[in-house]
């Protein structure tokens, strides 16, 4: 993705809306590595006012280790200990904007969490975009592998069907940032404020409140 100098279309009251009825609930971004959680979720917040976390971020910190670090030391199942404890502590202090990693919602205990506090976009990316953007960066344990292709795809099919589970599902793909960031907030004010955007004048022959 690239962040062109086209202007974002923006619906002035959209923002207001969702954040009047969101209440304590958050905004969770998952999908696979690589789908943008960060960047579209970070955008997302400044548009709602809201404030931004990244799970990694906070597991690195809580632990004091990278993430590859965490893994080399103590194993996969350590770090999803704390990614689910660390997740947990941010969504009950709500509302937050916030981009989990990509194996956090394959935890049931996790995805109920997130069920209960937040409102959930699966930002869903297919493996070329994926790949193209993993290999910028080495930091992903899980594609230390002889065929990280052949790992995204394996990931990518067991993962799928539960990110598919998700409120929301926005396609992540190669356009300026503040296009997707348009299409969650639409989407957000669909699911939570009904279709019509609040700027919008109503269908002839209803009232504003029909
Ligand atoms: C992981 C994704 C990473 C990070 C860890 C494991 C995964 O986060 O949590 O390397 O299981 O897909 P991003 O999705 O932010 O890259």
């Amino acid at each position: 993705m690239s962040d062109a100098a086209v202007p974002a279309p923006t619906h002035p009251t959209l923002e207001a809306d969702i954040a009047a009825v969101l209440g304590t609930r958050s905004i969770v971004l998952v999908g696979m590595m690589g789908a943008g959680k960060s960047t579209i979720g970070r955008r997302v917040a400044a548009r709602l006012k809201l404030p931004f976390a990244d799970a990694d971020t906070e597991i690195e910190a809580a632990a004091r280790m990278t993430i590859p670090e965490i893994f080399e030391t103590h194993g996969e199942p350590y770090f999803r200990d704390g990614e689910a404890r660390v997740i947990a502590r941010i969504l009950d202090n709500g509302p937050i904007v916030l981009a989990t990693g990509g194996g956090a919602f394959m935890r049931e205990e996790t995805r109920n969490r997130i069920r209960d506090r937040a409102i959930s976009i699966w930002l869903k990316a297919d493996s070329d975009i994926i790949m193209r953007r993993v290999r910028r960066r080495a930091d992903r344990p899980l594609l230390h592998t002889p065929d990280p292709e052949a790992t995204v795809n394996r990931l990518l099919s067991e993962r799928e069907p539960v990110y598919r589970n998700a409120d929301l599902t926005i396609a992540s793909r190669d356009v300026p940032h503040d296009r997707i960031v348009d299409e969650c907030l639409e989407a957000l004010h669909a699911h939570l404020c009904g279709a019509r955007p609040a700027n919008e004048p109503p269908p002839d022959g209803l009232n504003a409140t029909s």
